[in-house]
């Protein structure tokens, strides 16, 4: 069995020859296809304003300048990839960390408590984890009691849905993000955009994606004006027109993803192998994160990620706790109290999941998953 990753991209002829089509072009980079695939982009997750950048971080540095104040207190997770919570500390801003509620991402609840208590808190970045979308009814709550800014970082979650609301369409929030790193839904090499409803907020982010620089018409021939300090964070027009071919697919890919979902969640009923949640139509399942009690087992989860590995399977762990690591130990955090992330760590890995995961591998995971664990 060749290695099974936990996730992977799937690119095929035409994703090539449309990448190949803008090499023999006259724009390489912040052509046609720049605004082509933030149109389409826009149209997809149904909201106003879409902006391609060099990668999903980028989108969250730049959404945060815009966002956020030096100082300002902000509500997070931390079970997420680093850069969501790296972003409140570029624009100066302070995370405070919530625990995660049992679908793995931010206990809105918990989020609310902290709001009544401490009025000056100013923004939450919620992430829709593994591709789970945020409770809608619940943000939209928050937003209009607590009157405070809202981002979604919606890396996992292009193509979720709750009822009609889209990931990343912004209903309930001022901005979100994305990423096409190649292990997501779909994918540009790097990169990832920023999503909003707002005309104010989409054109100071432009501005800022190139150096701050503005161009009218106006001004003379050679002029520019730098306004702002901002950032080369531009994205090429090849790795757009790769995005354009890969965005008319992703609603294939996602379909073939809530097949693997359907055939794990029959395989660990009754097991011990706990999904972190079965189907429900609220995920576009970029991670399948299952729970196992390794404490009553005679098995560690290092035990399984090596036994695994051993027979050509990569699960992954998804995510050591940000407020954990070494540099924010260094800022005061670690402390937290996170009963729920902290249970959900010792007990999470994910499995692989993505559109090119065929029958016999996604059978031969599931064997050889419950063979180690005896069950
Ligand atoms: C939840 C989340 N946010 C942000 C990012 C950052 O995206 P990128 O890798 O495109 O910079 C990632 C990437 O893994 C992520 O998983």
């Amino acid at each position: 069995m060749n290695f099974i990753p936990y996730g992977k991209q799937l690119l095929t002829d035409d994703d090539i020859e449309s990448v190949v089509d803008v090499l023999h072009s006259d724009y390489l980079t912040t052509g046609p296809s720049v605004s082509a695939f933030e149109d389409a982009l826009s149209d997809y997750c149904n909201v106003k304003y879409a902006i391609a950048v060099a990668n999903g971080t980028a989108a969250l540095h730049l959404a945060s300048l815009v966002l956020l104040n030096r100082n300002d207190k902000v509500l997070t997770t931390p079970n997420s990839f680093l850069a969501t919570s790296n972003a409140i500390l570029y624009a100066g801003a302070t995370p405070v960390f919530i625990d995660i509620a049992k679908d793995g991402n931010i206990d809105l609840d918990l989020c609310e408590e902290a709001l009544k208590k401490d009025s000056t808190i100013k923004a939450l970045y919620g992430v829709a984890f593994s591709g789970r979308i945020l409770d809608q009814e619940k943000l939209k709550h928050l937003k209009e009691t607590y009157g405070i800014v809202i981002l979604e970082d919606c890396a996992h979650a292009i193509g979720a849905k709750e009822g009609l609301i889209k990931a990343a369409s912004c209903t309930n929030s001022d901005v979100s993000i994305l990423s096409f790193h190649p292990v997501k839904h779909m994918t540009t090499g790097e990169g990832g955009a920023i999503t909003t409803n707002s005309k104010e907020l989409y054109e100071k982010m432009l501005m800022l994606r190139g150096h701050g620089m503005v161009k009218t018409p106006d001004m003379k021939p050679w002029e520019y004006e730098m306004r702002e300090l901002g950032f080369n964070y531009r994205i090429t027009d090849m790795q757009c027109a790769l995005g354009l071919s890969q965005l008319k697919k992703l609603d294939q890919f996602i379909e073939r993803r809530i097949e693997l979902v359907k055939v794990y969640d029959d395989a660990f009923i009754d097991s011990i192998v706990k999904p972190l949640y079965t189907y429900d139509g609220k995920s576009s399942y970029h991670l399948y994160v299952v729970q196992v009690e390794f404490s009553k087992l005679n098995i560690t989860k290092e035990d399984l990620f090596n036994l695994l590995r051993e027979k050509s399977i990569g699960i992954q762990l998804h995510y050591i706790p940000i407020n954990k690591q070494p540099y924010y130990k260094g800022l005061g955090y670690g402390n937290e109290v996170t009963p729920v992330m902290d249970k959900y760590y010792d007990e999470c890995f994910s499995l692989p999941m993505f559109p090119k995961l065929s029958d016999e591998e996604q059978a031969y995971t599931i064997k050889q998953l419950l063979e180690i664990l005896d069950v």
